[in-house]
């Protein structure tokens, strides 16, 4: 599993990290970015809660 987060879409409101931090961190610029290229099966979970809490529809997440 690997996610990706649109950085046009992403308003920073910071949720992704806030739910999985293992996954997503905020960027230089200020927007978020995924820090792992392969979730763990572990964090899966967290990461697709993180996916499904973002109002904007930033994240993707692929098998
Ligand atoms: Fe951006 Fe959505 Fe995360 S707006 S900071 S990708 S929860």
């Amino acid at each position: 599993m690997k996610a990706f987060v649109n950085k046009d879409t992403c308003i920073a409101c910071e949720t992704c990290p806030a739910v999985c931090p293992e996954v997503f961190s905020m960027d230089d610029d200020g927007l978020a970015v995924a820090i792992t290229d392969d979730i763990p099966s572990d964090l899966e979970d967290s990461a697709v809660e993180a996916r499904d809490s973002c109002p904007v529809d930033a994240i993707d997440i692929k098998e």
